[in-house]
């Protein structure tokens, strides 16, 4: 337990963007639960997240706007998704969207999706934090996987004080249960999560409301609902000799076409993950994957990995 809880004045958020910007992890309240907060298109910075809520798989993440203007630059809105999010933004909403172009956030925030969660979130410390930063910050809840969301400082704290850099202290979250997350890429709202936003509301902004995660024969997690992605090229992993015509990525000191981290750093190969077999993919009908080791960030590697080769 020795990160710094410091209230939310200006100079303490100022301290909190210096830790962002060089790549730490900041734990921020919002009117739902804490959140642990990193530079969202930081994926080193976001593969240390995983790696601090010791998460088993690469989850995708939400990412934490403060501004509309913000919002339109990460993802595609719909005539409906505008309704929403002038309905209910700022506040405990969090949008499911195709991504843009001119987006900033990680392949690794996004898990390799193609779409992207956005929320603005409405308690002024994470607002100010964000604006102050000047750009998305990806924040799951600020607590180890499997244990239970933290709404006071002192749950981070013990939880993961020595994990995280430095605490912005907000009191008591308002809601404590996390955003309602919905899906808004298509012709109807879907709600992939429940959350403290009551889903009566969005049905007076937008009717029409599916449920895909109440469906008792569907999966209960959203991370469960998405189709995750699969490079088209086939991949054979813990190869330490790759055959000819077949690309290499490398993992450690080694000739490779693409090395996820010469250092053996697993959150660098982490933050490379993504984009390294995307890049292979467009380029090669065959992969060879060097043994990533099981350890930490690496047990969420080759989870990834595994289910890319099926
Ligand atoms: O209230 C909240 O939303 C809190 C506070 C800190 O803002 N954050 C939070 O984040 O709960 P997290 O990372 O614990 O939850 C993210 C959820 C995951 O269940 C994930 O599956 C879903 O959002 N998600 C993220 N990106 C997605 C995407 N592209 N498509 C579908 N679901 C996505
Ligand atoms: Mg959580």
């Amino acid at each position: 337990m020795n990160a710094r809880i410091l209230s939310g004045t200006a100079d303490n958020i100022a301290a909190a963007v210096t830790v962002l910007n060089e790549g730490g992890l900041v734990a921020m309240p919002t009117e739902t639960v804490y959140g642990l907060a990193a530079n969202a298109s930081d994926g080193v910075a976001v593969a240390s997240i995983y790696a601090a809520k010791g998460r088993p798989q690469f989850n995708p993440l939400i990412a934490h706007v403060s501004s509309m203007e913000m919002a339109l630059k990460e993802g595609h809105f719909s005539i409906h998704a505008r309704a929403l999010a002038e309905a209910f933004w700022p506040g405990p909403l969090t949008l499911v969207l195709d991504v843009a172009e001119t987006g900033a956030v990680s392949e690794l925030a996004r898990a390799g999706l193609d779409s992207i969660a956005l929320r603005m979130p409405r308690h002024p410390i994470a607002r100010h934090l964000i604006e102050a930063f000047g750009g998305p910050l990806v924040a799951p809840s600020a607590n180890p996987s499997g244990k239970i969301s933290p709404t006071l400082s002192q749950h981070v704290a013990s939880d993961m004080g020595d994990k995280v850099d430095l605490i912005l202290d907000g009191g008591a979250c308002m809601a404590g249960v996390e955003s309602t997350i919905i899906d808004a890429r298509g012709e109807r709202p879907a709600l992939l999560r429940p959350g403290s936003l009551d889903p009566a509301e969005i049905e007076e902004v937008w009717p029409g409301l599916i449920r895909p995660a109440l469906n008792p024969d569907a999966p209960q997690s959203p991370g469960q609902l998405l189709r995750h992605y699969a490079p088209k090229a086939k991949l054979r992993l813990n190869v330490k000799v790759p055959d000819t015509g077949e690309a290499y990525l490398g993992f450690g000191p080694m000739e490779a076409t693409l090395n996820l981290s010469t250092t053996s750093d697993l959150n660098e190969a982490a933050a490379n993950l993504f984009a390294m077999l995307r890049d292979l993919d467009a380029r090669f009908d065959r992969i060879a994957v060097a043994p990533v080791p099981t350890k930490g960030l690496g047990e969420a590697i080759n989870d990834r990995l595994t289910r890319a080769a099926k």
